[in-house]
């Protein structure tokens, strides 16, 4: 019987990120992989990545990270907000990935059954910066500090006006879809972001956290019978509990990040059966 594995934040513009890929086996033909967002920043790498590990473990289910909506200049694709995000869901279905688009899929193997749930929830400035009440400050706040995330420049909302307006628009879809859900069945819910603000409390520079999620999403983990919370982005790879469930960060991130703490606990990560702490 196979296990359910997650990892996420594989960042395979780094050439040794890419080696670690390059390698990624399951332990069982039936294992699954679970991929929480930054895979790499251009179309052509993600494409690579998703598709060799498609090609090792039974089934594959990704997930958006803020890296794969960023347009940049080197990338041949130069799709902007929605539609570079249709055009990764095409790539995903042309190469049999799972993807928030698709039917969630119930996994029996071990820990199981569970319903996995991929989701598409980015953020909306609301994880404010200390002092602050409004997106306005916390930005400025940011600026004042320079501690700005990237997305600013690279990720567009095209369509939408912001970022903040797409994440409310996706938080709406998806909730309708979760509350149609059968609560008798435990979710596995997975997402580029935490679904509660906790985990970024740890943040070196707390201004940061408002690029990390969402206070639209504080209640689902008891709202929804979720069995797991699965995330990244942080690269803080580690295990905590909020209000008795355990969120699970999967991160691989930077070498300069891995080489410091030499990835005691593996690249996969299991998220039915791993011991309550790593
Ligand atoms: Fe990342
Ligand atoms: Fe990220």
């Amino acid at each position: 019987m196979g296990s359910l594995l997650a990892v996420s934040d594989l960042h395979i513009t780094y050439a040794e990120n890419r080696e670690i890929v390059a390698e990624l086996r399951p332990d069982s033909p039936d294992d699954w992989l679970i991929v929480a967002g930054d895979v790499a920043d251009q179309l052509h790498d993600v494409r690579w990545a998703l598709e060799t590990l498609a090609g090792r473990f039974a089934k594959v289910i990704w997930t958006p990270g803020n890296h794969e909506l960023w347009t940049v200049r080197a990338d041949p694709v130069q799709s902007k907000g929605v539609e570079r995000y249709n055009d990764l869901v095409a790539m995903c279905r042309e190469i049999g990935v799972l993807t928030p688009e698709d039917p969630y899929v119930q996994w029996t193997g071990d820990g199981g059954p569970v319903l996995i749930a991929p989701l598409f929830i980015g953020y909306d400035y609301t994880f404010y910066a200390p002092g602050c009440t409004t997106k306005e400050e916390s930005l400025a706040y940011a600026r004042d500090t320079g501690i700005v995330c990237t997305d600013e420049v690279y990720l567009s909302p095209d369509p939408y006006e912001s970022r903040d307006d797409w994440c409310r628009a996706r938080v709406a879809l998806t909730e309708a879809r979760l509350s149609e859900c059968d609560p008798a069945v435990p979710l596995v819910l997975v997402n580029h972001y935490p679904l509660v603000r906790e985990p970024t409390r740890i943040l070196r520079f707390p201004e940061f956290a408002q690029w990390c999620g969402t206070v639209l999403t504080a209640d689902w983990h008891t709202r929804f019978n979720t069995a797991a919370m699965v995330y990244g982005h942080l690269h803080i790879p580690r295990i905590t509990h909020h209000d008795g469930v355990r969120f699970q960060e999967v991160s691989l991130g930077y070498p300069r990040e891995w080489r410091r703490h030499g990835n005691p606990h593996g690249i996969l990560r299991r998220v039915l059966t791993a011991p309550a702490h790593v």
